[in-house]
Protein backbone atom coordinates (compact mmCIF):
# COMPACT_ATOMS: atom_id res chain seq x y z
CA UNK A 1 0.00 0.00 0.00
CA UNK A 2 0.95 3.26 -0.40
CA UNK A 3 1.17 6.33 1.64
CA UNK A 4 -0.23 8.76 0.26
CA UNK A 5 0.95 12.89 1.27
CA UNK A 6 -1.01 15.63 -0.17
CA UNK A 7 0.44 19.10 0.93
CA UNK A 8 -1.45 22.18 0.10
CA UNK A 9 0.68 24.51 0.07
CA UNK A 10 1.82 28.08 -1.68
CA UNK A 11 4.95 26.92 -2.38
CA UNK A 12 4.62 23.58 -3.99
CA UNK A 13 7.97 23.46 -5.17
CA UNK A 14 9.54 22.69 -1.58
CA UNK A 15 8.68 19.08 -2.06
CA UNK A 16 9.74 16.42 -2.05
CA UNK A 17 12.62 18.73 -1.41
CA UNK A 18 14.87 16.49 0.96
CA UNK A 19 12.44 14.28 1.23
CA UNK A 20 13.23 12.92 -2.40
CA UNK A 21 17.28 12.26 -0.84
CA UNK A 22 18.43 8.96 1.01
CA UNK A 23 16.08 6.93 2.57
CA UNK A 24 12.97 8.76 1.81
CA UNK A 25 14.13 9.36 -1.35
CA UNK A 26 14.76 5.80 -2.07
CA UNK A 27 11.07 4.97 -0.71
CA UNK A 28 9.53 7.38 -2.95
CA UNK A 29 11.07 5.75 -5.93
CA UNK A 30 9.87 2.43 -4.83
CA UNK A 31 5.92 3.88 -4.70
CA UNK A 32 5.92 3.19 -0.61
CA UNK A 33 4.68 6.53 -0.42
CA UNK A 34 3.60 9.89 -2.81
CA UNK A 35 3.87 13.29 -3.01
CA UNK A 36 1.23 15.27 -4.54
CA UNK A 37 1.99 19.26 -3.56
CA UNK A 38 -1.22 20.94 -4.46
CA UNK A 39 -0.65 25.10 -5.20
CA UNK A 40 -3.19 26.93 -2.54
CA UNK A 41 -3.86 29.73 -5.00
CA UNK A 42 -5.42 27.91 -8.02
CA UNK A 43 -8.19 27.62 -5.43
CA UNK A 44 -8.37 31.76 -4.93
CA UNK A 45 -11.40 33.29 -7.12
CA UNK A 46 -10.43 37.15 -7.21
CA UNK A 47 -8.31 38.43 -10.31
CA UNK A 48 -5.58 38.48 -8.04
CA UNK A 49 -5.66 35.50 -7.22
CA UNK A 50 -5.65 36.54 -3.30
CA UNK A 51 -4.93 33.73 -0.46
CA UNK A 52 -4.65 36.61 2.57
CA UNK A 53 -6.08 39.33 3.78
CA UNK A 54 -5.25 41.85 7.29
CA UNK A 55 -6.17 40.58 10.40
CA UNK A 56 -9.94 41.42 11.84
CA UNK A 57 -9.01 43.41 14.84
CA UNK A 58 -5.92 44.81 13.14
CA UNK A 59 -2.48 44.42 14.15
CA UNK A 60 0.56 43.19 12.18
CA UNK A 61 0.33 40.62 9.25
CA UNK A 62 -1.97 38.71 7.06
CA UNK A 63 -4.05 36.06 7.78
CA UNK A 64 -5.04 32.94 5.28
CA UNK A 65 -8.58 33.00 3.87
CA UNK A 66 -10.86 30.79 5.13
CA UNK A 67 -12.98 30.43 1.82
CA UNK A 68 -9.73 29.68 0.13
CA UNK A 69 -8.17 27.30 2.74
CA UNK A 70 -11.86 25.55 2.37
CA UNK A 71 -11.91 24.71 -1.32
CA UNK A 72 -8.08 23.67 -1.31
CA UNK A 73 -9.08 21.00 1.80
CA UNK A 74 -12.18 20.02 -0.05
CA UNK A 75 -10.31 19.34 -3.05
CA UNK A 76 -7.95 17.19 -1.21
CA UNK A 77 -10.77 15.57 0.42
CA UNK A 78 -12.49 14.78 -2.36
CA UNK A 79 -9.35 12.97 -3.79
CA UNK A 80 -8.64 11.40 -0.81
CA UNK A 81 -11.41 11.21 1.67
CA UNK A 82 -9.77 8.97 3.99
CA UNK A 83 -6.65 10.56 4.68
CA UNK A 84 -6.90 12.87 8.01
CA UNK A 85 -5.94 16.56 7.29
CA UNK A 86 -3.03 17.95 9.91
CA UNK A 87 -2.86 21.82 9.51
CA UNK A 88 0.71 22.71 10.58
CA UNK A 89 0.51 26.09 13.03
CA UNK A 90 2.65 26.82 16.03
CA UNK A 91 -0.86 26.74 17.86
CA UNK A 92 -1.69 23.16 17.26
CA UNK A 93 -1.47 20.30 18.95
CA UNK A 94 2.32 19.08 19.67
CA UNK A 95 2.89 15.93 17.42
CA UNK A 96 4.06 12.91 19.30
CA UNK A 97 5.95 9.66 18.00
CA UNK A 98 2.36 8.04 18.99
CA UNK A 99 0.55 10.11 16.57
CA UNK A 100 3.31 9.58 13.86
CA UNK A 101 2.93 5.85 14.48
CA UNK A 102 -1.19 6.49 14.20
CA UNK A 103 -0.35 8.45 10.85
CA UNK A 104 1.92 6.10 9.40
CA UNK A 105 -0.22 3.04 10.21
CA UNK A 106 -3.16 4.92 8.46
CA UNK A 107 -3.66 5.76 4.16
CA UNK A 108 -1.83 8.83 4.11
CA UNK A 109 -1.69 11.78 5.49
CA UNK A 110 -3.32 15.70 3.84
CA UNK A 111 -1.02 18.88 4.90
CA UNK A 112 -2.21 22.25 5.24
CA UNK A 113 0.60 24.58 5.66
CA UNK A 114 0.24 27.82 7.35
CA UNK A 115 2.05 31.43 6.18
CA UNK A 116 2.00 34.67 7.34
CA UNK A 117 -0.15 34.92 10.85
CA UNK A 118 -2.03 31.73 10.32
CA UNK A 119 -4.99 30.64 9.05
CA UNK A 120 -8.57 32.30 9.67
CA UNK A 121 -9.55 30.67 12.88
CA UNK A 122 -13.23 29.20 11.12
CA UNK A 123 -11.73 26.56 9.19
CA UNK A 124 -11.02 24.79 12.24
CA UNK A 125 -14.86 25.12 12.83
CA UNK A 126 -16.48 23.12 10.30
CA UNK A 127 -14.30 20.26 8.87
CA UNK A 128 -11.93 17.96 10.58
CA UNK A 129 -8.69 19.28 10.09
CA UNK A 130 -6.58 18.69 13.32
CA UNK A 131 -4.02 21.84 13.78
CA UNK A 132 -0.75 20.15 14.72
CA UNK A 133 3.02 22.29 16.17
CA UNK A 134 6.13 20.27 15.40
CA UNK A 135 7.45 22.35 18.62
CA UNK A 136 7.30 25.32 20.35
CA UNK A 137 9.58 27.62 18.28
CA UNK A 138 8.10 29.79 15.40
CA UNK A 139 9.06 28.49 11.49
CA UNK A 140 8.83 31.16 8.58
CA UNK A 141 5.93 28.72 7.74
CA UNK A 142 4.55 25.28 7.73
CA UNK A 143 6.23 23.18 5.06
CA UNK A 144 9.56 22.63 6.78
CA UNK A 145 7.18 21.55 9.27
CA UNK A 146 5.21 19.25 7.14
CA UNK A 147 8.40 17.73 5.69
CA UNK A 148 9.36 17.03 9.64
CA UNK A 149 5.98 15.20 9.62
CA UNK A 150 6.07 13.20 6.58
CA UNK A 151 9.80 11.99 7.33
CA UNK A 152 8.74 10.94 11.20
CA UNK A 153 6.28 8.50 9.49
CA UNK A 154 8.08 7.69 5.82
CA UNK A 155 11.02 5.93 8.27
CA UNK A 156 7.93 3.70 9.76
CA UNK A 157 6.38 2.56 6.32
CA UNK A 158 7.19 -1.20 5.85
CA UNK A 159 9.94 -2.26 4.36
CA UNK A 160 11.64 1.44 4.61
CA UNK A 161 14.10 1.35 7.45
CA UNK A 162 13.30 -2.51 8.48
CA UNK A 163 14.05 -3.62 12.00
CA UNK A 164 15.98 -0.37 12.91
CA UNK A 165 12.25 1.95 13.29
CA UNK A 166 10.72 -0.92 14.84
CA UNK A 167 13.04 -0.93 17.44
CA UNK A 168 11.01 -1.01 21.24
CA UNK A 169 13.90 1.15 22.74
CA UNK A 170 13.77 3.73 20.56
CA UNK A 171 13.67 7.26 22.08
CA UNK A 172 9.84 7.95 23.07
CA UNK A 173 9.10 4.54 22.30
CA UNK A 174 9.41 3.78 26.24
CA UNK A 175 8.42 7.40 27.28
CA UNK A 176 12.20 7.76 27.75
CA UNK A 177 15.08 9.46 25.56
CA UNK A 178 17.34 6.58 24.13
CA UNK A 179 20.43 5.64 25.70
CA UNK A 180 23.78 6.96 24.20
CA UNK A 181 25.54 4.97 21.51
CA UNK A 182 29.53 4.57 20.84
CA UNK A 183 31.46 2.57 18.10
CA UNK A 184 35.29 1.60 17.30
CA UNK A 185 37.72 3.86 18.32
CA UNK A 186 37.77 2.02 21.59
CA UNK A 187 40.16 5.08 22.66
CA UNK A 188 39.36 8.69 21.34
CA UNK A 189 40.67 11.97 22.07
CA UNK A 190 41.82 10.38 25.65
CA UNK A 191 38.09 8.63 26.46
CA UNK A 192 37.08 5.51 26.23
CA UNK A 193 34.08 3.52 25.57
CA UNK A 194 32.56 2.52 28.87
CA UNK A 195 33.73 -0.74 29.71
CA UNK A 196 30.27 -2.71 30.20
CA UNK A 197 29.14 -2.60 26.62
CA UNK A 198 32.55 -4.22 25.74
CA UNK A 199 31.53 -6.96 28.66
CA UNK A 200 29.72 -8.97 26.01
CA UNK A 201 27.47 -9.56 29.29
CA UNK A 202 24.10 -9.00 27.52
CA UNK A 203 21.76 -8.26 30.61
CA UNK A 204 24.07 -6.17 32.24
CA UNK A 205 24.21 -4.14 28.68
CA UNK A 206 20.62 -3.83 28.90
CA UNK A 207 20.44 -2.85 32.79
CA UNK A 208 23.57 -0.02 32.15
CA UNK A 209 21.53 1.40 29.09
CA UNK A 210 18.40 1.24 30.93
CA UNK A 211 19.89 3.44 33.58
CA UNK A 212 21.28 6.01 31.22
CA UNK A 213 18.18 6.70 29.24
CA UNK A 214 16.59 7.32 33.09
CA UNK A 215 19.66 10.03 33.62
CA UNK A 216 19.64 11.49 30.28
CA UNK A 217 15.85 11.60 29.96
CA UNK A 218 15.14 13.01 33.93
CA UNK A 219 18.24 15.59 33.40
CA UNK A 220 17.26 16.56 29.64
CA UNK A 221 13.44 16.46 29.84
CA UNK A 222 11.79 16.20 33.01
CA UNK A 223 8.50 16.88 31.33
CA UNK A 224 9.00 13.19 29.55
CA UNK A 225 10.47 12.01 33.21
CA UNK A 226 7.47 12.99 35.45
CA UNK A 227 4.89 11.73 32.70
CA UNK A 228 7.02 8.34 32.58
CA UNK A 229 7.12 7.90 36.69
CA UNK A 230 3.47 8.98 36.59
CA UNK A 231 2.36 6.39 34.16
CA UNK A 232 4.92 3.82 36.48
CA UNK A 233 3.23 4.71 39.68
CA UNK A 234 -0.85 4.37 38.12
CA UNK A 235 -0.18 1.26 36.21
CA UNK A 236 -2.07 -1.70 37.40
CA UNK A 237 0.59 -3.73 37.46
CA UNK A 238 2.88 -1.56 39.59
CA UNK A 239 3.51 -2.06 43.32
CA UNK A 240 2.39 1.26 44.21
CA UNK A 241 -0.93 0.69 42.86
CA UNK A 242 -1.36 -2.35 44.47
CA UNK A 243 -1.27 -1.54 47.61
CA UNK A 244 -3.44 1.25 47.60
CA UNK A 245 -6.52 -0.89 45.94
CA UNK A 246 -6.05 -2.87 48.71
N1 LIG B 1 4.46 26.89 11.38
C1 LIG B 1 5.25 27.81 11.97
N2 LIG B 1 5.80 27.34 13.08
C2 LIG B 1 5.36 26.06 13.22
C3 LIG B 1 5.56 25.05 14.20
N3 LIG B 1 6.33 25.23 15.27
N4 LIG B 1 4.94 23.87 14.02
C4 LIG B 1 4.13 23.67 12.95
N5 LIG B 1 3.90 24.59 12.01
C5 LIG B 1 4.50 25.78 12.15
Amino acid sequence: MTFAATILTLYPEMFPGPLGQSLAGRALSEGRWSCDPVQIRDFATDKHRSVDDTPAGGGAGMVLRADVIASAVDHALDSQPEAPILAMTPRGNPLTQERVRALAAGPGVTILCGRFEGFDERIFEGRPIEPVSIGDYVLSGGESAAIVLLDACIRLLPGVMGAASSGDDESFETGLLEYPHYTRPVEWEGRTIPEVLRSGDHAKIAAWRKRQAEIDTRLRRPDLWERHEGARVKSPSGAHDKKKER
